[in-house]
């Protein structure tokens, strides 16, 4: 019998005794380049006659996706594994898979055959679109299946995609990461970089704004490393500015952000785009990790304290009022309290919109792990608390000088801070909570903000679009 034959009677007697399709479940933990794999790992799942699980015990498959970067992941998803056995006990059909950055790392893949013989399926980053075989070997042949690849070789394109929002999307525009920061574990469970041809973004673009899609955030570990070829038959080549104006003209689409740029190439071109592209929000992901020079060396970022500030200055010219986020490592090896103090200091000129945190912590494989001069863990942490202080001391200075304004708020539906409360952001990013009814979910609105906390704001409807 064919295997598509098999399949169909797979999905008949699975969905005869509950009357549906057998359902799957995603867990996604780390960046937006994992969440949008896993509306791919979705879209994949429905075209194969799966339906969303509303629990892990309706589920017929789960999904695990994991991250290297965040320390927290780690036991996560050892503990959810964990949990998944159990209710494999109760199911014994559940198919469970883990994917993600972790399974390109080979130790973890061993440890993960070892300790938890019960997943079934391990596959990683590049190979998302084999899932569909990997799964129907598992469930008709009952083969157990790890297949991870080591490189990602052609950008796969034309996956389905089950989107999480009508209203706003992400949409890759280039994978991997060629820069071997010494602390970063990404080059290595991302691959080298490549960039998607420029007519596969814009025609994902079109698709998405005529389904509804108003914003969109294009992702890449650095775009400025953008240099998509126009067609399968141009020789010619688009940057990432070019690529942001193409974006600009697409009908529909009022908003285009993006993350993340590197500030060793943070380009004048795309400075002036913040300028030039009304489209473009006026907001830029800019990682520090560190306000010490010396650090920044041994962080093999590439540029100085002195050349990131100056490029906050540029963007501020090119676009007054543009909010600066950033990412900061503390207690990276060898940091001293003089180079943690001018990270407090860095902090201070900069005035950040907002910060990402991270304690450091050693990643198997990447050359920081090896440096002889760890900071102790107790260390780490005062230095990393006393920074979130002072960050959040700022972020909260930043909101309050929104009160008054009215903003352009993309409602996202419901907030958490009421009943008949709405979320959404700013065209900065800023999260503004509002009164108003749910049927304003995707709509744009102008906001009067009156009232200001360290990570939101809050406001009332000025004027209904
Ligand atoms: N490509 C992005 C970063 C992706 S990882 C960039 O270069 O900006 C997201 C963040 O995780 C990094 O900016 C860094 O601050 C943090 N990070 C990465 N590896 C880390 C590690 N080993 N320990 C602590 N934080 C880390
Ligand atoms: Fe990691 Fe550096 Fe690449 Fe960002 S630029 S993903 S921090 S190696
Ligand atoms: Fe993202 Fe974590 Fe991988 S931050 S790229 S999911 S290691």
């Amino acid at each position: 019998m064919p295997t598509n034959e098999k399949w169909d009677v797979y999905l008949k007697e699975y969905a005869a005794p509950q009357g549906r399709a057998p359902a799957f479940r995603t867990e996604t933990m780390g960046c937006q380049m994992n969440e949008r794999d896993s509306e791919t790992i979705a879209g994949l799942l429905e075209e194969m006659g799966y339906v969303p699980a509303a629990s892990r015990q309706e589920a017929a498959v789960i999904v695990v996706n994991t991250c290297s970067v965040r320390e927290i992941a780690d036991p996560r998803v050892f503990g959810i594994l964990g949990q998944i056995k159990k209710v494999k006990e109760a199911h014994p059909a559940l198919v469970t898979a883990v994917c993600g950055c972790m399974m390109q790392q080979q130790h973890v893949v061993d440890a993960v055959k070892s300790k938890y013989p019960w997943v079934d399926i391990i596959f990683g980053t590049h190979n998302i679109h084999m899932l569909p075989e990997l799964l129907r070997n598992v469930v008709l042949e009952k083969h157990k299946a790890t297949d991870v690849w080591d490189d990602g070789g052609e950008i796969v394109e034309g996956l389905p995609a089950r989107r999480t929002f009508a209203f706003k999307a992400y949409i890759n525009v280039m994978y991997g990461c060629d820069n071997y920061c010494s602390y970063c574990i990404v080059p290595y469970t991302r691959g080298r970089e490549r960039s998607r041809a420029t007519g596969e973004i814009l025609r994902e673009a079109r698709a998405l704004a005529d389904s509804g899609a108003k914003e969109v955030m294009l992702l890449g570990q650095n775009v400025n490393s953008y240099r998509g070829a126009e067609d399968a038959q141009t020789a010619g080549f688009v940057d990432f500015p070019a690529l942001l104006y193409r974006l600009a003209a697409v009908p529909g689409l009022e908003r285009i952000r993006f993350m993340t740029s590197h500030p060793k190439d943070l380009s004048d071109r795309l400075i002036a785009a913040f300028r030039d592209c009304k489209k473009l929000c006026k907001v830029i992901h800019l990682p520090v990790q560190s306000g010490s020079s010396r650090t920044l060396a041994r962080m093999n970022r590439r540029y100085t304290k002195e050349h990131y500030i100056a490029l906050i200055e540029k963007l501020r010219d090119a676009s007054p009022g543009i909010a600066v986020t950033t990412d900061i490592i503390t207690g990276f090896p060898g940091e001293t309290g003089a180079d943690f103090e001018e990270t407090l200091d860095l902090a201070e000129k900069i005035r950040f919109d907002s910060a990402f945190t991270f304690l450091y912590s050693a990643r198997k494989g990447t050359p920081a792990a090896q440096f002889g001069d760890q900071v102790p863990e107790e260390e780490k942490h005062r230095r990393f608390n006393l920074l979130v202080e002072r960050l959040n001391g700022i972020t909260a200075e930043k909101n309050n000088a929104y009160l008054g304004r009215t903003e352009r708020v993309l409602a996202e539906g419901r907030g958490k801070t009421g009943r008949d409360t709405l979320a959404g952001r700013t065209d900065s990013g800023k999260l503004v909570n509002f009164i108003g009814p749910l049927s304003l979910t995707g709509q744009m609105v102008d906001v009067r903000i009156t009232g200001a906390k360290t990570f939101s704001l809050y406001g009332e409807i000025a004027a209904r679009p």
